[in-house]
């Protein structure tokens, strides 16, 4: 698609039942922020491509413009996701049609690129999942992920089997990244599960007081080689979410702050400038307001923030559950709070009502739960 937009209507039929993509949701498909040298999340990116060009024994391919909407069967079956993995759901991943998603992942372009018969690549995109709101989770956001396949000649001589091998030299590769990336910072391998991958590890890095999850990764499960037509081979594979990264890095508070086009926010940043500490233009104050409403069996807390994203856009912050009970009908409650407050300026107590009113109205009628106050 090369950066172009992609229209709604022209990737679902009118009619489709099967779609759970909101408008806002397609209003950010090829904004590609990943490919703007000056953006925070183009500065990582880069910086991490230095770090593999220059340290590294071998060169990776480079992607970075690869189409977010793939087949089901890229985004789950071709990296072995299981039949009733909850990433599948409906509640959890944007489908356009029944055969079509958002990737919720950069892995959905593994089997493919194998298949093609690459064996070093990052693939860099935009990825798309249903979820909760506060200040780290957005439905949309940036991840890398990093493929190596070995040949049997690699590892032969090493005097251990391949799975070994390939796990020392991904180990060896990612802590040299969390260190170009971090500086000299304390890390430990955490043993995790992935569907995809067989040993499975998340990397942690001890920063400001706490442990910090960087990336997933792990040795590729023998089928998808397999399956790609790479039956003797080895291969590692890493993803990792560059917003996670970069709000630490560059010190951003709050993950709506990547899509601002205030220049306040833009013009803090230059390429090539990897951890310039972003300097917050005076912090709005915040304004919450609580509503409560009996649920029912369908109701999910990702399609309550989907109606309240939909409505207020980047104006909400955090949506949390505060209060949760269950009376003798059996009946539950559930209260929330909404956090209004906008990145660049205040918010007018009028703006908010009205907000809160549409909010309260559309939960009402296209959620079908009781308001109680
Ligand atoms: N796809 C995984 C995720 O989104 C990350 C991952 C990629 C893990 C490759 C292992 C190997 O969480």
């Amino acid at each position: 698609i090369g950066g172009v937009k992609i229209a709604k209507d022209d990737v679902v039929r009118e009619s489709d039942p099967t779609n759970n993509v909101p408008d806002g949701i397609f209003s950010k498909l090829g904004l590609q922020l990943h490919r703007r040298d000056n953006h925070p999340l183009g500065i990582l990116k880069n910086a991490i491509y230095d770090y593999f060009d220059t340290s590294y024994s071998t060169k990776f391919v480079k992607f970075d413009d690869l189409c977010p909407l793939v087949s089901v069967k890229a985004n789950f079956d071709d990296v072995l996701v299981p039949a009733d993995h909850v990433s599948r759901s409906y509640n959890d991943t944007y489908y356009v049609d029944a055969n079509t998603v958002l990737r919720c992942h950069t892995s959905a372009h593994q089997a493919e690129l194998l298949r093609d018969g690459h064996t070093h690549f990052l693939v860099t995109g935009d990825v798309y999942r249903r979820d909760s709101i506060d200040a780290t989770h957005y439905p949309v956001f940036h991840q890398m992920e990093g493929v190596r396949v070995f040949s049997p000649d690699e590892w032969a001589s090493s005097g251990t089997d391949g799975t070994t091998y390939a796990a020392n030299d991904l180990k060896k590769a990612l802590e040299g990244l969390a260190q170009h990336l971090f500086g000299a910072v304390e890390m430990r391998w955490v043993d995790t599960y992935f569907p995809f991958t067989n040993p499975s590890f998340e990397l942690e890095i001890y920063f400001q007081e706490k442990w910090l999850e960087v990336l997933g990764c792990g040795v590729t499960e023998q089928d998808i080689l397999k399956q790609s037509g790479r039956k003797v081979d080895v291969a590692w594979a890493f993803g990792l979410g560059l917003e996670r990264l970069a709000m630490v890095l560059f010190d951003i508070p709050d993950i709506r702050l990547f899509w601002s086009n205030d220049p306040r926010f833009t013009s803090q940043f230059s390429e090539g400038q990897l951890g310039t500490k972003f300097k917050p233009f005076s912090k709005f104050p915040p304004c919450y307001k609580d509503m409560s409403f009996w649920i029912n069996d369908s109701f999910t807390e990702n399609n309550l923030c989907e109606i309240i994203r939909g409505i207020a856009g980047d104006l909400v912050e955090e949506v949390l559950l505060i209060d949760n009970f269950t009376n003798k009908k059996g009946m539950t409650s559930h209260c929330y709070r909404i956090a209004y407050r906008s990145m660049e300026r205040s918010l007018t107590d009028e703006e908010i009502n009205k907000l809160q009113w549409d909010v309260r109205e559309t939960v009402q009628s296209k959620l079908n739960v009781v308001l109680r106050q």
